[in-house]
């Protein structure tokens, strides 16, 4: 597979950073997304960066700056996401993939390249499912498609979040999973501070306190 050119190796260990939303057009004016702001992963790309590794933040529709040092690359629906990682995880080396992003697991079957008239629309959307990165890359690093590199994932819960994240942490091959419970004020989607548990492959949980998301990336890329 070829590699953006604007991305090739320079020798330092790579962090791969997903963060924000995709979106998933029906039309050019109409979309299925969600609440991510990209706060999250931003704060894991800065703080990378500040470490000294080499970042690449492959970013949805945010309207956050770039963090110093980081190359960032824009994407809009979850499969440029999935080309966009790849290209990006190609170079082999030292690597990791932090999927920060709330990535769409459905999009719209069918897209319109003119926007549809209210009168055309039956009220009803056929859904397809979208590829699940993680799984994905995962996969294509087993059966020797991909250079090997270390997967870290969160898991947005509602419900238990700590079993749901380890089956994630199970099912995608991950290092360890970052659970937030999204249905509280303080944590997950577009605010500051986030509260989480690190629940890593061999069954550990670490369960941390509300902090600010900076704080919480600087405690996820010590464990890097
Ligand atoms: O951006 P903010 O406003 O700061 O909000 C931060 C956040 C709430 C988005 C973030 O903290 C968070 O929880 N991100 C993960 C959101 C999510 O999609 O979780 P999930 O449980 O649906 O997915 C589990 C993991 O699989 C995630 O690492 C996700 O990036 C990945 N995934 C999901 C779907 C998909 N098709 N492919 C994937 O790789």
């Amino acid at each position: 597979m070829e590699t953006d050119p604007s991305i090739e190796k320079d020798g330092r260990m790579r962090v791969v950073v997903t963060a924000g939303p995709t979106r998933e057009h029906l039309d050019p004016v109409r979309f299925l997304s969600n609440p991510s702001t990209g706060k999250m992963g931003y704060a894991v790309a800065q703080e990378a960066a500040k470490r000294g590794y080499e970042v690449i933040l492959v970013s949805g529709p945010v309207s956050l700056p770039t963090p110093r040092g980081v190359k960032r690359v824009d994407v809009v629906s979850a499969r440029d996401m999935l080309l966009k990682v790849r290209e990006a995880l190609c170079g082999g080396g030292e690597q990791v993939l932090v999927s920060v992003a709330a990535i769409a697991d459905w999009r719209p079957k069918t897209y319109s390249s003119k926007k549809l008239k209210k009168s055309s629309m039956t009220g009803v959307i056929e859904l397809v499912r979208n590829p699940d990165i993680l799984k994905t890359i995962n996969s294509e690093m087993r059966r020797g498609k991909l250079p090997k590199a270390k997967l870290v994932g969160f898991a947005a819960e509602t419900g238990d979040p700590l079993q749901e994240a380890a089956r994630k942490c199970r099912a995608k091959g991950l290092e360890f999973v970052v659970a937030n419970d999204v249905t509280a004020k303080d944590a997950g989607f577009a605010v500051d501070t986030n509260r989480a548990s690190l629940v890593f492959a061999n069954g550990n949980v670490e369960t941390l306190n509300l902090m600010s998301k900076r704080a919480l990336a600087r405690i996820i890329v010590d464990k890097l």
